[in-house]
């Protein structure tokens, strides 16, 4: 299911299997290494001890809140990520983005502070009913299989009950930049895995990239654990996919629109457009 690449020979086999549910795990490369670099610089600059283990400090839910904020949307981040779009063979100038984010994972499951936490099952596409949407997942310290990110494959193509039909992603939004976080930031579960439920820990290395349809029913780790996980995270959208109609299906986001204006042209900074 998680496939290992370096390079995409062919745009349209890979955009397929992607949109069929292949997970891609990109190899290191010198680009890839210079962006955790450059994260962990700055992290630096704020917060200077180790960041496996943030969590033992006093007011560790301070600190990841703090660095959270700082580092979101960094434009030398951006950079670096468009520079392994491209070494990568990744058509970026037809490319849509959303924010650059790091995420920290606090070690233990229960803490949680804004985007802080732990993040429950759900598909990124229930948030935004785009179904060209690529999601790409780097880790930036070293992981274990306690605090990672599992995907729950045989719902790619599954419904599973959710409350898309009742979430508004503008409401979400508008009550995030009132610093009021009493709505989800995505939708959630309805109902309870079928038994035998298969899982997937991702087992990634900082340097590593996963890229995945955001159609893909996946969350955060729920054991606690020994270490605090640093992520970065992008979503893409490429405007042939739209073109083309490729792209994952669709099988239970009841969303009523859809909300392409999260994304931004990743040169030019236009906000995508789908006709309908
Ligand atoms: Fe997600």
């Amino acid at each position: 299911m998680i496939e290992d690449i370096s390079f995409i020979d062919n745009t349209k086999n890979f955009k397929q299997s992607l949109f069929q549910g292949i997970i891609f795990k990109f190899s290191p490369s010198d680009k890839s290494i210079e962006l955790i670099d450059s994260i962990k610089k700055e992290i630096k600059f704020h917060y200077a001890n180790n960041l496996d283990t943030l969590h033992l400090e006093k007011n560790a839910e301070f600190i990841a809140k703090n660095l959270i904020k700082t580092l979101k949307n960094q434009d030398s981040f951006l950079n670096i990520f468009k520079e392994i779009l491209k070494e990568i063979n990744f058509n970026i100038n037809e490319c849509y983005r959303d924010k650059f984010v790091v995420r920290i994972a606090p070690a233990e499951s229960n803490k949680a502070t804004y985007e802080a936490s732990r993040i429950g099952v759900h598909r990124d596409t229930w948030g935004t009913n785009i179904f060209q949407q690529v999601n790409w997942w780097a880790p930036i310290n070293s992981l274990d299989k306690s605090n990672t990110l599992i995907f729950y494959p045989d719902y790619f193509n599954k419904p599973i009950k959710n409350t898309t039909s009742s979430w508004d992603l503008d409401i979400y939004l508008k009550k995030r930049k009132l610093g009021e976080f009493d709505y989800p930031s995505a939708p959630q579960l309805l109902e309870d895995f079928h038994t035998n439920t298969k899982i997937i820990r991702v087992d990634i290395e900082p340097g590593e990239i996963l890229c995945f349809s955001g159609s893909h029913l996946h969350s955060s780790s729920k054991e606690n654990s020994n270490i605090s996980r640093f992520s970065y995270e992008i979503r893409t959208v490429s405007q042939s996919d739209i073109d083309n109609n490729l792209k994952a299906p669709n099988v239970d986001c009841e969303l009523n629109r859809q909300y392409p204006k999260i994304f931004r042209h990743i040169n030019h900074n236009q906000k995508l457009k789908i006709s309908r």
